[in-house]
């Protein structure tokens, strides 16, 4: 590609060319036969916009509050893992992005950056996603390092019982994860002579028994806000709120664990009316352009997260990629809202879409 790049898809394409194979493999792919992962972009096409005209579009307001902070705008970055795989800034890199870009980043537990490198590095507002491990003591330390370092919530993500089957990690015989925060506190070694190093390691250090039960622990060495990211049914939407969690993110994982599971987008609205309310519900998957971020707030969304379009411009261009990525992502959401007839967040209403399912009928 002779010129910059325009869209989330052509970083796609630069963070090809830069990263070896099994770098690419393990940020783009999905688990096993990739269905949940394609359709977390499909069924977002599947959505079409009903845009409303002669509103005064001449400002447009994008920013919100989140868990008590103000953002630029309802874009966040979801955790990803080891992004010194991407580049030698890693998470440092990712996090002087979401602070020039005044967004949200939610630090994941698989860093290659520590929680103290990454809280003096900038001074966004972080969030800390957690794995709870069978060593509980090992998550226990984190969680307090994070909140001691500043991070503002705990983010627990509870799709990953087991790790999902990635047939292109298992190929390349992926690496172990390299987990900087875990130095001095556990060591684990493993060497699959047939597979993906790392879902041999996850499959060693997660906690299958976690529960619902468990949030109350939870709850009980921080005192920080609890999300939980990984619902995708009005059950369970129901269940967390009674856990009395301080948030949802309505995600399958980026299609990276249970294959078949729903496109995001297709079960916000059902998780968004259980939850009546109580508590902000984001959802992430397969967010490319800013219409798409439109559309999950027409569906009920406080706010977006995005995964793998981080990773692409840390891949491409470092830290100067993903404030590219996430400006290119607001800048498309402006223009939406003014074409929509939007000038602030709260004038998209659900009457702004139409379904899939909608049309048909
Ligand atoms: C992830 N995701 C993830 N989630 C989490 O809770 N902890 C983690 O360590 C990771 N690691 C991770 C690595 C990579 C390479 C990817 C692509 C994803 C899932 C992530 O938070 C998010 O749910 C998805 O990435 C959202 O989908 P998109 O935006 O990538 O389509």
């Amino acid at each position: 590609m002779a010129s910059e790049p325009v869209n989330v898809n052509e970083f796609q394409e630069l963070a090809k060319k830069a990263l070896p194979k099994m770098y690419y493999d393990f940020y783009n792919g999905g688990a096993e036969d990739q269905y949940t992962l394609k359709q977390n972009i499909e069924a977002f096409r599947r959505i079409t916009l009903r845009p409303r005209v002669l509103v005064d579009v001449s400002r447009i307001d994008m920013s919100t509050t989140l868990l008590g902070y103000k953002i630029s705008a309802p874009i966040l970055i979801a955790p990803t893992a080891m992004h010194q795989l991407a580049h030698p800034e890693g998470e440092k890199a990712t996090a002087r992005a979401a602070a020039a870009c005044n967004t949200i980043m939610v630090l994941s537990f698989t860093s290659t950056c520590t929680i103290e490198e990454v809280a003096s590095s900038c001074n966004a507002v972080r969030l800390f996603q957690l794995y709870v491990y069978k060593q509980r003591d090992v998550s226990a330390e984190l969680v307090k390092r994070a909140e001691r370092y500043g991070f503002k919530a705990i983010v627990l993500t509870v799709d990953t019982p087991k790790f999902g089957r990635r047939e292109a990690d298992v190929k390349n015989k992926m690496i172990a994860p390299i987990i900087k925060n875990l130095e001095g506190l556990l060591k684990i070694e493993v060497d699959s002579d047939d597979g993906s190093n790392l879902e041999a390691y996850a499959n060693r250090t997660n906690d299958a028994s976690l529960c619902w039960k468990d949030i109350e622990w939870l709850r009980s060495i921080t005192s920080l806000p609890i999300l939980v990211k990984g619902i995708l049914t009005h059950e369970d939407a129901r269940k967390a709120i009674e856990a009395g969690v301080n948030g949802i993110v309505v995600s399958n994982h980026g299609g990276r664990q249970l294959d078949y599971a729903p496109p995001t987008i297709s079960v916000l609205e059902e998780v968004v009316h259980a939850v009546g309310g109580k508590v902000p519900v984001l959802v992430d998957g397969g967010v490319r352009r800013g219409t798409d971020v439109f559309k999950a707030l027409a569906l009920g969304a406080q706010a977006v997260l995005v995964g793998r379009p981080v990773l692409y411009g840390l891949a491409a261009m470092g830290e100067s990629g993903v404030r590219t990525v996430i400006e290119m992502l607001k800048k498309e959401l402006e223009l939406t809202m003014a074409l929509s007839g939007c000038p602030n967040l709260r004038d998209i209403k659900r009457s702004h879409v139409m379904t899939h399912h909608e049309r048909l009928h």
